[in-house]
């Protein structure tokens, strides 16, 4: 059985602020993008791997994964353009493929060998989860206009909740759409979503509690 990744890449990281993308930022003195590239490539039963990155950036990260048997291909506009411009350059054997946002860059391989192992067992698609510790509100503008129910609630890669502007924040919503049934599989905390400087510091902190420096 052949297991892909698809690495979408090509965001600008505008609430990381100006200046650098996102995938190039540093982490304990590595590009994002090469921690994430790392992660997917010490899961030992992934094969070919698809980097989805800024469109002027594909000749300078080639180079810079070179290391990691990947292929480098351009983004689009909107993440969910991205993904489909990985999928697209996937070779035509494989059998499952796994979508891994390169904005969580310190995923756990035992996060990857969860959602293996389920699509193995027969699930049709599969989606990582933590409970939400946060009590959720729904608004609208300011204006709190419910409570959801927290123990209904699961964060889905944390992004239908937390970021949810249309149809398409994430791919499990796209095949929900369809009509497939969607299994999870628990997510980790250190598969933490970089998003804003913050998070770019507890993702120090991840790496060092793992390097006990
Ligand atoms: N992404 C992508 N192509 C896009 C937009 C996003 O490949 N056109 C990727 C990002 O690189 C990231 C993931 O999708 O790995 C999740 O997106 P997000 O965290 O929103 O990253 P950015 O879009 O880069 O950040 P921002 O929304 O703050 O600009
Ligand atoms: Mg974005």
């Amino acid at each position: 059985m052949t297991i892909a990744v698809v690495l979408p890449a090509a965001g600008r990281g505008e609430r990381m602020g100006a200046g650098v993308v996102k995938a190039l930022r540093e982490l304990a003195g590595w590009p994002l993008l090469l921690h994430a590239v790392a992660g997917v490539r010490a899961v030992a039963a992934v094969g070919p791997v698809v980097v989805v990155v800024p469109v002027g950036l594909v000749n300078d990260l080639t180079v810079l994964l070179a290391a990691y048997d990947v292929t480098v291909v351009p983004g689009g506009e909107q993440r969910q353009d991205s993904v489909r411009r990985g999928l697209a350059a996937l070779p035509a054997e494989v059998d499952l493929v796994l979508v891994h946002d390169a904005a969580r860059p310190l995923a756990p391989p035992a996060v990857f060998e969860a959602v293996i192992a389920a699509l193995r067992g027969g699930a049709e698609a599969v989606v990582p989860v933590l409970p939400v510790a946060d009590t959720v509100k729904r608004v609208e503008g300011d204006r709190v206009v419910a409570t959801v129910a927290r123990d209904d609630l699961r964060a889905v890669l944390e992004r239908a909740h937390r970021e949810a502007t249309g149809p398409a924040t994430d791919d499990a919503g796209l095949v929900e759409a369809l009509g497939v049934d969607v299994r999870t599989v628990p997510g980790h905390e250190e598969a933490l979503k970089v998003t804003r400087p913050f998070d770019l510091a507890v993702a120090a902190a991840v790496l060092r509690g793992r390097t006990g420096a």
